[in-house]
């Protein structure tokens, strides 16, 4: 059977689970940066250069200026979206197999405030097709071929990945009556809920932050200081991963630069939760949970759950939901 790959393609940085070979389960990442031009090199076409079906022209993951906005609706049904998968799916090892894979929509766009039809299904649809459509790697690797495309919301599965353990059963100090509040600090979109152990959305809150927002104002505040004229998004990215920029420690310029998004992100959960306390568990995930889910949790006086990786904590919850519905 087709190897399922589950691909949490956020705005930031393309998320991969899956099975390898020897049977562990791994993770990959690459960054969410696509520019819509074929690049060459010296080689010719560079490694991560695609031609659609539509004729389009994009290349994944170099550190380039020209890349396009991953952060708006119309991203996700993109060829620069499936460009994006299938280079995840490259760089996973994962060219010339057959492969079934399972993508996400901001909590967003996959649910619809529509009554009658809570949940978008045109735009899945859409987005599956998507997936599924003609491409072609500009210096000739064979792809993967996707036969079959599944979409969940972003979010909530990170629950199950926290909650669950390998066989689906809740882990010891979680029971179904609980209220949980699950955070997502992603790059651009900080999607907040409140939902119980099996997933029954109580209310959920999407705004416009996250941790691009830090990378960029962590950008300004450094680039005089280093006497730069600017510092490129993945060198601040990588800056706000490790501390370090140019090997020099930056803790200080980081913890300036995140507090306005900290700020904000607090103003809208005070909107949406009044009585922080009053829930049985605070979950924080996303890459901002790494960077501030620790001083967030603080801030609004309760005691959260990181995960490690949290950035990864999507798609190994939606990589354990697949393997838990396929053993039922
Ligand atoms: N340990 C870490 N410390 C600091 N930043 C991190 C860490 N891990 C990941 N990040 C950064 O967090 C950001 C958000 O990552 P994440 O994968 O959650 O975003 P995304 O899912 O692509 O975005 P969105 O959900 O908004 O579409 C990225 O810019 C990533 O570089
Ligand atoms: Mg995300």
């Amino acid at each position: 059977m087709a190897t399922l790959v589950v691909i949490d393609e956020g705005s930031a940085q393309s998320k991969a689970t899956f099975k390898s070979a020897e049977g562990n389960i791994v993770t990959r990442v690459v960054p969410s940066r696509i520019a819509e031009q074929a690049k060459v090199d010296i080689n010719g076409y560079a490694e991560s250069a695609y031609f659609t079906e539509e004729g389009g022209e994009y290349t994944v993951n170099g550190d380039f200026d020209d890349i396009i906005r991953t952060n708006i609706p119309s991203y996700q049904i993109s060829e620069a979206n499936r460009a994006l998968v299938h280079e995840t799916l490259r760089q996973s090892g994962f060219g010339g197999h057959s492969v079934r894979v399972a993508v996400t929509l901001p909590m967003s766009q996959f649910f619809s405030r529509v009554k009658g039809s809570p949940i978008n299904q045109k735009l899945i649809s859409s987005k599956k097709r998507n997936v599924l459509g003609g491409i072609k790697s500009a210096a000739g690797h064979s792809l993967a071929e996707i036969i079959d495309c599944k979409v969940y919301p972003e979010g909530i599965p990170a629950l199950f990945d926290t909650i669950r353990d390998d066989s689906g059963e809740l882990k010891p100090g979680f029971e179904d009556a609980m209220k949980i509040l699950v955070v997502d600090i992603g790059g651009t979109t900080t999607d907040v809920s409140v939902v119980t152990p099996n997933g029954t959305i109580e209310s959920y809150d999407s705004f416009q932050t996250g941790v691009l927002m830090v990378a960029e104002r962590f950008s300004e505040l450094a680039a005089p200081e280093f006497g730069l004229k600017r510092i490129p998004r993945a060198m601040a990215e990588e800056a706000l991963k490790t501390g370090k920029l140019k090997n020099i420690e930056v803790k200080n310029l980081i913890e300036k630069a995140t507090r306005n998004v900290m700020q904000t992100i607090l103003r809208e959960l005070e909107a949406m939760v009044s009585t922080p306390t009053l829930l049985d568990r605070v979950l924080i995930v996303g890459g901002g949970a790494a960077l501030m889910g620790q001083d967030l949790a603080e801030a609004m006086g309760v005691e959260a759950l990181i995960p490690e990786q949290p950035d990864m904590a999507i798609s190994r919850g939606i990589y354990k939901l697949e393997t838990i519905k396929s053993n039922m």
